[in-house]
Parts: C-alpha cells; structure tokens; sequence
C-alpha cells in the first residue's frame, strides 16, 4: 500500500455511539486510557470551531511571539491530536503526544464524556472554542469535500440532515457544546466562542492570556493579533495546511483557510433549509443557558 493511501480512511466505526474513523474506534481502549499530565493544555473543539487558529495562538504566546519558533513545524505536529489513530509507520496523536516534553499543548475533538479520565484527574487546563452551528456545519461540509481523510459529505442537502443527525466524525454538534459548556462548571475550562475572537481578538486573546498565566508586552500583543489573523494564517504554510499532498487535502476543492467570517452560512441555506434548521435547532438546545450568535 503506499503511504499516502494510508492515511484516506473513509471507514467509520461508532465508539459509545459517536461517530469515528475505524483507526480511532480500534485504538479506543489506548485512546480512553491516555496519561495527561498537570502540566499540559488542552485545546478541545468541535471540528471546524477554530481550532488551528486557537493552537496559532497559544503556540504565538508560549513563544513570546517569536515567529520563527512558531514555524518550527506544521499545527498538527506542535500540538499532537490525541485521538487522531493512523496505522503505522504513521505516526498517531498518541505517539506524538507521549514522545513530546514537557511541557506538552495537546489538540482533541472528543465530546466531553469521550475524553480520557486523567485529564480530569490531573486537573489539566483546558480551552473549548465554541462555534455557531451554522457556520460550523458549512465549515464541516467544505472540509469534508477537500479532506480525504474524512467521509465524503454527499450533497449540500444530504449533509444538513447528516449533521443534524449527528452522524458525523464526533457526532452531534449539539451535544458537544452542550457537554463541555455544562463541565466548564466543574473544571479548569476557559470557554470561548470564535464570533468573539473575531468580533474582538485583542479582548479573547487577554483572557487566553490571563487563563495561561501569562503576561506579554503591548508590542508582542500586536504582533500575535497580526500572526494569527485569518489573511496572514491563510499564507502561512506551517498553520494552512497546505503541506498535505493533495491526495489527502485538495485545497483546489476548497482551501482549509476557506472564508473565516461569521455569518457565511447565508451563502449556503435557502430560507426554508434556515427555517427547518431553526426549528429544529430550539428543539436540541432547549433548556441550555448555551446561546450563540450567527453573525456579528
Ligand atoms: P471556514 O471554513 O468557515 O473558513 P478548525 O481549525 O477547527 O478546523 O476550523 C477551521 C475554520 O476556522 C475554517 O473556517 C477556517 O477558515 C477558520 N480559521 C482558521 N484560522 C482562522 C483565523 N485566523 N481567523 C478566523 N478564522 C480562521
């Protein structure tokens, strides 16, 4: 088999009935049994929520905003995703992360009840970025066109049911926000949105600073808010994924660093997909105090 064919793996398989590659639901027992250290970050997201530009921007203040050491390696190699099971000789999130020092930044998607219980042991500090589910749904449904590694999305129409279902890699939007909006009570989580960071990065990337304990010069703020704007990510080879061969990402289907704006998914829902959505929406939300906004 050649090494590229290895990482496009459609196959999925459920593990506690959420969605997963095959390669993440026969790894689970190691997965569920991940050692997480007390001095570890975890940045944890639903796909699509922003998380490339959270990891930007963590690895932008743990470096003093040293650019150069920021382009050391690719996203996915600075912060091991720990779920993330390729079969060897690839390289999993897990064999990255136990291989990394310390201290280690590490990537998950896991919905709340999914994550490996020695991150609550250790007391391990987390980040959750939040997304509106709309402009994550179109994000999704992009990047499952141009990402090999990830079930073909069908058409436009097909997806919104799908992702409504919750029958895509790490299952139910809804229940994901939900989740880790209720554990952000009881644990080390700094919850945050991606409207915000948009609507205002210098305030989001303070409170990142604040929760990291970390204090950066005036000069070096500006720097990391320009570092990790979405112009600046989109040519930046080591954050847009484009070292990817292109059997696996084809940024000519649709670029990883696509549109970053809230408020896109009103190029893709006719007013009766957004009516259904809606509708549908109050139903699953019902009773959180979780609210978002779709467009700034
Ligand atoms: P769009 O497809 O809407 O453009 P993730 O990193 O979780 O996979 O999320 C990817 C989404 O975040 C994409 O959204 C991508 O363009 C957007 N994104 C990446 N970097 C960004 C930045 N610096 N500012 C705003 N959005 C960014």
């Amino acid at each position: 088999l050649h090494l590229e064919e290895k990482y496009l793996q459609p196959e999925t398989k459920e593990v506690n009935g959420i969605l997963m590659t095959k390669m993440i639901s026969d790894n689970w027992d190691k997965i569920w049994n991940f050692q997480a250290k007390p001095d570890d970050l975890l940045i944890a997201t639903y796909a699509k929520a922003g998380t490339t530009w959270t990891q930007e921007i963590v690895d932008m203040i743990q470096n003093d905003g040293d650019l150069q050491k920021c382009q050391r390696a690719n996203t996915f190699d600075r912060h091991p995703f720990i779920e993330w099971a390729l079969p060897p000789p690839l390289s999993s999130g897990l064999d990255l992360a136990n291989k990394m020092p310390s201290p280690r930044t590490l990537k998950t998607h896991l919905p709340v009840q999914m994550l490996p219980p020695s991150f609550w042991k250790e007391n391990t500090k987390i980040i959750y970025v939040a997304r509106n589910a709309k402009d994550c749904l179109v994000s999704y449904y992009h990047f499952s066109r141009m990402n090999k590694m990830v079930p073909d999305p069908g058409s436009w129409e097909e997806y919104i049911e799908t992702f409504k279902a919750g029958k895509v890699l790490w299952g139910s939007w809804y229940d994901h926000v939900k989740g880790w909006w209720h554990a952000k009570d009881q644990h080390r989580i700094l919850y945050l949105f991606y409207e915000d960071m948009k609507e205002d990065p210098k305030r989001e990337i303070q409170k990142i600073l604040k929760f990291l304990e970390k204090e950066v010069s005036e000069e070096v703020l500006d720097k990391i808010i320009h570092h990790t704007s979405f112009e600046v990510m989109k040519e930046n080879p080591m954050a847009n994924y484009t070292t990817l061969p292109t059997s696996i990402m084809d940024h000519s289907i649709s670029p990883f660093m696509r549109r970053g704006m809230p408020g896109d998914w009103k190029n893709y829902f006719t007013v009766a997909q957004n009516e259904d959505f809606d509708k549908d929406y109050e139903r699953k939300m019902a009773g959180s105090t979780l609210t978002f906004r779709t467009a700034l």
